[in-house]
């Protein structure tokens, strides 16, 4: 009799912490959904164009690479996007962002959701001085998703819709040979954390989410590690992808992927040399 109590209080429980843990996404939300997503050649944003598609959501799609968007285009269509447009634009001319809105709220009649993910090729090396690359990927990782924010914002207003910045752990905690991408993801923070401020407090129903990627299986990424670092774990671009896309339908503040990057991201405030000299140990470099 005992036993039996206990394996019942035992099955309650787990029906409980179940209850509690179900994933609550609702995938029905975005049936329809308006959605501008950047980047989405290749990479995380290719991924996160396939996830939209399956849910049938209507996007808009942009990057540089003519041929490559076309091909996503079509497999979207194929998995179900209710609609699918592309237009080829590079962030590193001020005048594309604009283009790119204009283009997104006529084709689509308005916009849900605006995921700016796209980044600027940047070499994976020491800082060497180059003052120009900098300013150049200021312009593609920072000042022309500050300029698409506000060129959608009055979109996003009308629908009551959502803003995902694709970010990275270096935007919040700075890593050896990112000089110039981790100064553009610190950015990130600081504008779009300062505009959610604002937007509450001028009562726009716009949410902001800021999304924080450890390492992610892409072509460009892992290409651009090789024989630099030794070892780190490596999440997956298609969950990755996922991960972002839930985070905007929940409208959450902030998300993480993986799990542990949360974690890792807090240690910084309690031991922030400890975490520094870890980090570190996971670069392949000498003292030359
Ligand atoms: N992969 C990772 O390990 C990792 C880790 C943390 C955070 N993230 C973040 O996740 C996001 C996606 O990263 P990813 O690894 O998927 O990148 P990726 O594979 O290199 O893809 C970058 C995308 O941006 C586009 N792009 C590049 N230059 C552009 C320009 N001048 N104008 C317009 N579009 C441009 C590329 O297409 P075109 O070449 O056709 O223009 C491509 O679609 C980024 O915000 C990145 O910071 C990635």
């Amino acid at each position: 009799m005992r036993r039996l109590t206990q394996a019942l209080c035992l099955a309650g429980l787990i029906g409980i912490l179940a209850f509690y843990w179900r994933d609550p996404f609702d995938s029905g939300r975005l049936a329809g959904a308006r959605v501008l997503l950047t980047g989405a050649s290749g990479g995380i944003g290719e991924e996160m164009a396939y996830h939209y598609s399956s849910l049938h959501a209507e996007l808009v799609i942009t990057a540089r690479k003519e041929a490559a968007l076309q091909k996503v285009m079509e497999k979207c269509l194929e998995l179900g996007a209710r609609k699918v447009l592309y237009i080829p634009a590079d962030m590193s001319l001020p005048q594309d962002p604009e283009r790119v809105m204009q283009f997104a709220v006529q084709e689509l009649g308005g916009l849900d959701y605006v995921v700016l993910n796209h980044i600027g090729e940047t070499p994976y090396r020491m800082w060497e001085g180059d003052v120009d690359h900098m300013r150049w990927l200021m312009q593609v990782n920072f000042l022309s998703y500050v300029a698409l924010a506000s060129a959608t914002l009055p979109a996003l207003a009308k629908s009551k819709g959502s803003l995902l910045v694709v970010s990275s752990l270096t935007g919040k905690i700075p890593t050896p040979y990112t000089t110039s991408y981790s100064a553009t993801k610190f950015a990130l923070e600081g504008f779009f954390g300062s505009l959610r401020h604002e937007l509450i407090m001028r009562g726009v129903d716009v949410s902001i989410t800021l999304c924080i990627l450890g390492l992610v299986d892409t072509k460009s990424a892992m290409e651009k590690i090789k024989g630099v670092v030794l070892s780190m774990p490596v999440a997956s671009a298609n969950e990755a992808a996922l991960t972002i896309i839930k985070g905007g339908v929940s409208r959450a503040r902030e998300i993480y992927y993986p799990w542990w990057v949360k974690p890792l991201c807090h240690l910084k405030d309690w031991f922030p040399d400890q975490q520094d000299w870890v980090l570190r140990s996971f670069y392949n470099y000498s003292r030359a």
